[in-house]
C-alpha cells in the first residue's frame, strides 16, 4: 500500500549485515548463525531482514509462529526455517508441505498431527526443558516416547535438538551452567536413542556473545542482529561492535507560539510558564508511540526537545527552543546531526528492555529500507 504520511522508520540493512559479520567473527570456525526473524523481524520487517541475513551467509532462520514462516515462504525465501512455537497439530501439514521445520516437546502433539496429509517429510527439532520452564521435553521417559514414535512414522524425521537459556544475559550465571549440563545429559540420552546426525543449537544473542566457545552448531541470534545488546551487562563486555539498524523519524506539521499560562493537549497537563514555541509531530500511541513517553524527548537540529503534554493517538507536541519551519525533520530514535537516541534510552525511560521498543511500533509506521 502506498504510504502518504511523513513519519517513517528507517531500517539500515547494511547495519544488519555488519552485525551478523561481527557476531560470526566471535564464534569458533564452522559454527553457524540462525537468524531470528520472529515478530516481523523484531519490528524491522522479517522478509527484508531474512534476505539480508541469507546474503551474508546465514543459512537457517527461526520464527515463533507458523504464520511467520509461511510469510517468508510466500515471499520466495527457500532457506530452512524453524518454528519454535507450538503449532496446533491440525496444521502440521502446512509446515510439512512448505518444508518448514517444527518443534516437538510433547508426545500428545505428535500423536495428534495429521501426517496422512503430508506431501513431504516433516522435519522436527526436539526442545529440551533445562531450566527456562517455558516449553520443552521435561523427562527422559517422554524423550524416549517421542523418539520411538517418530521412528515408526515414515513421513516425520527428527533432525535437531535445542534448548533456551533463562539467564544468559547475566554475567556468569549459575543457572546458565546448570542448563548447559542438563542439556548435555539429555543430548547423550538422545544420541543413544537416535543414532545419526542431529543439528543442535542452544544459544541466543546473550549466550553467543558471552560464551561463544560453548555454542553448538548454530547460535540463534535475534536482538544482536538488529544492533541491540541483549542486556546492559552484556553490552559492558565490549566484546562485539553492533550498529542499531532501526531509526525513527518524522517532521513538524505545525509550529506555533503559546503565551505564558496556555496549556497543551488533553488534560492540559503542560502549561507554559513563559511564551513557548510548540511543534506538532504526527506520531502517537496509535503508532505504538506510548503515552508514557510524555516526559521523554526527541532530537531536532541535533538538540533534545522535550515532549510536552499528553501524547494523543496520532500526534504529540514538543517544546522548541526557537521557531522552525513546518517540514523540519524530527528524530525519535537514532541519529540526528551528531546527537543520538538509542533504543536503550527509550527502554530505560519506559522501564522495559530494548527488545520491546522496535516491536511496539505498529504497522502504521512505514518501514523504509536503506
Ligand atoms: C528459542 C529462542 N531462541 C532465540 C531467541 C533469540 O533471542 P535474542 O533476541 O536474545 O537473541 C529467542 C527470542 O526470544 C527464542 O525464544
Amino acid at each position: 500500500m502506498k504510504q502518504y504520511r511523513n513519519t517513517w522508520a528507517e531500517i539500515n540493512l547494511e547495519a544488519i549485515g555488519y552485525n551478523i559479520q561481527q557476531l560470526k567473527k566471535l564464534l569458533p570456525d564452522k559454527r553457524k548463525i540462525m537468524g531470528v526473524v520472529k515478530a516481523n523481524g523484531y519490528g524491522h520487517g522479517s522478509v527484508q531482514v531474512a534476505q539480508t541475513a541469507l546474503n551474508v551467509g546465514v543459512d537457517f532462520l527461526m520464527v515463533a509462529l507458523l504464520e511467520e514462516a509461511v510469510k517468508l515462504r510466500e515471499n520466495g525465501i527457500k532457506a530452512p526455517i524453524l518454528v519454535i512455537g507450538r503449532v496446533p497439530p491440525a496444521y502440521a501439514y502446512v509446515a510439512a508441505n512448505l518444508g518448514i521445520t517444527l518443534s516437538v516437546f510433547q508426545i500428545d502433539w505428535l500423536k495428534n498431527i495429521d501426517n496422512d496429509k503430508f506431501e513431504k517429510t516433516l522435519d522436527l527439532h526436539v526442545e529440551f526443558e533445562t531450566g527456562m520452564n517455558r516449553t520443552g521435553v521435561c523427562t527422559l521417559n517422554e524423550l524416549e516416547e517421542i523418539v520411538e514414535m517418530v521412528r515408526h512414522m515414515d513421513n516425520v524425521k527428527l533432525t535437531g535438538a535445542y534448548t533456551h537459556f533463562a539467564t544468559a544475559d547475566e554475567i556468569g550465571s549459575e543457572l546458565f551452567e546448570e542448563q548447559c549440563k542438563r542439556y548435555e545429559k539429555m543430548l547423550e540420552s538422545l544420541a543413544t536413542l537416535h543414532p545419526g546426525p542431529l543439528m543442535t543449537h542452544i544459544g541466543n544473542s546473550a549466550a553467543g556473545i558471552q560464551y561463544p566457545d560453548k555454542m553448538h552448531q548454530y547460535t540463534r541470534f535475534g536482538v544482536a542482529m538488529y544492533g541491540l545488546y541483549p542486556s546492559i551487562p552484556i553490552r559492558g563486555l565490549n566484546s562485539v561492535d553492533l550498529k542499531q539498524a532501526m531509526s525513527l523519524h518524522s517532521e513538524l506539521i505545525q509550529v506555533k507560539k503559546i503565551i505564558a499560562g496556555e496549556c497543551v493537549s488533553y488534560g492540559a497537563t503542560f502549561c507554559a510558564e513563559k511564551d513557548t514555541w510548540i511543534g506538532t509531530v504526527p506520531i502517537g500511541y496509535g503508532d505504538g508511540w506510548r503515552r508514557s513517553l510524555q516526559d521523554f524527548h526527541v532530537l531536532l537540529n541535533g538538540k533534545k526537545m522535550p515532549i510536552v503534554g499528553r501524547i494523543c493517538m496520532d500526534v504529540m507536541m514538543i517544546e522548541l527552543d526557537q521557531p522552525y519551519e513546518v517540514g523540519q525533520k524530527v528524530t525519535l530514535i537514532g541519529e540526528n546531526n551528531g546527537a543520538i537516541i538509542e533504543m536503550d534510552d527509550l527502554a530505560n525511560h519506559l522501564d522495559t528492555i530494548n527488545y520491546e521498543i522496535p516491536c511496539m511500533l505498529t504497522s502504521r509506521i512505514p518501514r523504509v529500507y536503506v
